[in-house]
């Protein structure tokens, strides 16, 4: 066999892999970007919204009751007295799959506030 033809499989191979981890572990991840609700909440301090960790710690990990607010079902826990400001933001999630937003809620409720 060629020498770049192995290169090529190799690297080839390399991506599928890389690929296959990225999706199975970041699918809430990827929505929580693509939402863009990593504007206002950062991993590692208060922004425009609460941090990721301090969300966190608020839910405790009561997935359910995430899941529930971002469908626009539940009041906010936390209630920082920016409401107003999330709620054209759970339009987004109420259209997303119901998968869709327990990933989020994981993604959001493993995010270091333990
Ligand atoms: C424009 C800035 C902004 C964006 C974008 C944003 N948020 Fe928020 N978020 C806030 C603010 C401000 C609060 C505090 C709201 C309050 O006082 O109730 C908040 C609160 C929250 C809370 C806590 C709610 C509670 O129970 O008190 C969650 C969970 C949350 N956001 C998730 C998200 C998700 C998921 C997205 C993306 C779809 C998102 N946010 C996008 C600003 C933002």
């Amino acid at each position: 066999m060629k020498p770049f033809v192995l290169m090529s499989l190799i690297a080839c191979g390399c991506l599928m892999w890389g690929t296959m981890l990225w999706a199975a572990d970041t699918g809430g991840e990827a929505s929580f970007q693509s939402l863009r609700c990593n504007t206002c909440h950062k991993p590692d301090r208060r922004s425009a919204g609460p941090s990721l960790p301090e969300i966190a710690k608020a839910y405790n990990g009561q997935q359910q009751r995430l899941v529930q607010y971002l469908k626009g079902e539940t009041e906010p826990l936390m209630d920082l007295g920016k409401r107003q400001v999330m709620e054209s933001k759970l339009e987004k999630t109420k259209e997303i799959s119901e998968a869709a937003r327990k990933d989020l809620a994981d993604y959001i409720l493993s995010s270091g506030g333990k």
